[in-house]
């Protein structure tokens, strides 16, 4: 795919097919985060791979999904629920300074890794990380960034233009995802 077509159609999917994803996926998008740029080469991120289905499982239950969405309504049914979730991890005994940008610029390489084989994300801040902390078995030193949930997604979505201020993601008449992004005219300043 077009780098640009790559970076538009990664959008965040929030149902998937049940359907593994290889190994050797799995190592690309490892590959990718592992390329990722770092503050002073520091790379304080690492990486917990969760994909058995019972830890798969219990991840998902420490999960929210679509805050903008009442009742729960965008969180994955039974059946569309992601198949691999990787959590990830700043090491803050490496380093704190812009822990927080590495763990970006490496999720942002992962999902896209992920997306060059179709396989899609949704980056989840929204999770109880007190009780996944413990069960990655992370230490004092080791904070919790986010988990990202992976799978080849049953919906599709697209951007459109941000109309009136309006930024929420919403469900098209085909259950697809909006995404309204600001125009470059909002955001960008020639000088
Ligand atoms: C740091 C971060 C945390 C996020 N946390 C959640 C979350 O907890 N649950 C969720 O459903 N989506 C979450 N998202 C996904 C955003 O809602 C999504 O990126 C946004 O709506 C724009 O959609 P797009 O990724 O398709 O551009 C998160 C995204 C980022 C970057």
């Amino acid at each position: 795919m077009d780098i640009m077509e790559l970076l538009k159609t990664r959008r965040t999917y929030r149902r998937f097919e049940q359907k593994a994803i290889s190994d050797k996926i799995l190592e690309d998008m490892l590959t990718a985060a592992r390329y990722a740029s770092s503050a002073a080469n520091k790379q304080p991120i690492s990486y917990v791979v969760v994909r058995t289905p019972e830890k798969v499982k219990e991840v998902f239950d420490l999960t929210k999904w679509a805050g903008y969405f009442p009742n729960d309504a965008g969180r994955p049914k039974a059946g569309e629920e992601p198949v691999l979730f990787i959590g990830i991890v700043e090491n803050l005994d490496i380093s704190k300074n812009y822990a927080d940008t590495d763990a970006g610029l490496a999720i942002s390489n992962l999902t896209l890794a992920a997306w060059s084989h179709g396989v899609g994300s949704c980056m989840i801040g929204a999770c109880n990380k007190p009780k996944l902390s413990e069960m990655f078995g992370l230490t004092e030193n080791q904070q919790l960034h986010t988990v990202v949930a992976f799978g080849y997604p049953s919906h599709k979505s697209y951007i459109e233009d941000v109309k009136d201020g309006a930024i929420k993601y919403y469900l098209d008449e085909n259950q697809d995802y909006v995404v309204p992004k600001r125009k470059l005219d909002d955001i960008v300043k020639y000088l």
